[in-house]
């Protein structure tokens, strides 16, 4: 019986994700970002995670200069409206929390020197994203010094995008953030999982314990989180 027990609490170290209570990366308020695009659809969004296991949903919208313009007080404003149609509703079971995702570039630099920026958790967790390619974003550990220096955790988001972190160098990298105080978000796996680069590395992060959060990085109320393939040509 307790054989039983440790098996169901054991976390799988094949590169699977499943969602756990705290969904720390959705795209959930309205007509924000490339994420919801109607309060219906968000409260939709909002169902299925409650459905699946969801408890605490943070809404983390873009802030990517030039792409999503988003600023804090805005996103204040927008999420006080999802938390507001949310009560109206009386069947969404999950609480909801605002965070961001950051995009990292220089003025992400000066957006944390000027608290600018939108955290959420007890951990003060800033998520952010960069660029995927295999070269190394410069600003990454100034931005992630900057961040501890005043408080809150960097938390990087869906970490086995990066081909910078999954390649060789990656490793010595991975060390140095967490080092540096980074923690690690990591995208839950789609219906269909396959065996492909970013699977193996999520391995590799669980076998060492360093998935440290898991979000849906939901955009849409679909089984993937993403738009359907046939609407997504337009
Ligand atoms: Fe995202």
């Amino acid at each position: 019986m307790f054989g039983l027990f440790r098996k169901k609490q054991r976390r799988p170290q094949d590169g699977t994700v499943t969602l756990r209570p705290r969904d720390c990366h959705t795209h959930v308020i309205p007509e924000v970002d490339d994420g919801s695009r109607s309060m219906d659809e968000s409260l939709a969004m909002l169902r299925m995670l409650g459905a699946q296991g969801a408890k605490r949903v943070i809404a983390t919208p873009h802030m990517y200069p030039g792409k999503f313009d988003n600023e804090p007080d805005g996103l204040r404003r927008a999420f006080d409206g999802l938390v507001r149609a949310a009560e109206r509703s009386g069947d969404i079971t999950v609480e909801l929390e605002l965070g961001a995702e950051h995009w990292l570039d220089a003025s992400l630099l000066q957006r944390v020197k000027d608290d600018a920026v939108l955290a959420f958790g007890p951990e003060r967790y800033v998520l952010f994203e960069t660029t995927t390619g295999s070269q190394t974003p410069e600003e990454l550990m100034d931005v992630c010094f900057a961040l501890t220096d005043r408080g809150y955790t960097p938390l990087v988001a869906h970490v086995e995008r990066y081909r910078y972190l999954r390649g060789e160098e990656g490793s010595d990298l991975l060390e140095d953030l967490r080092a540096a105080g980074a923690r690690f978000q990591v995208n839950r796996t789609p219906p269909k999982p396959r065996a492909n680069p970013r699977t193996a590395f999520v391995a590799k992060l669980q076998a060492r314990g360093w998935v440290d959060e898991v979000g849906s990085d939901m955009h849409r109320p679909t089984a993937s989180g993403r738009p359907e393939p046939s609407k997504r040509a337009a």
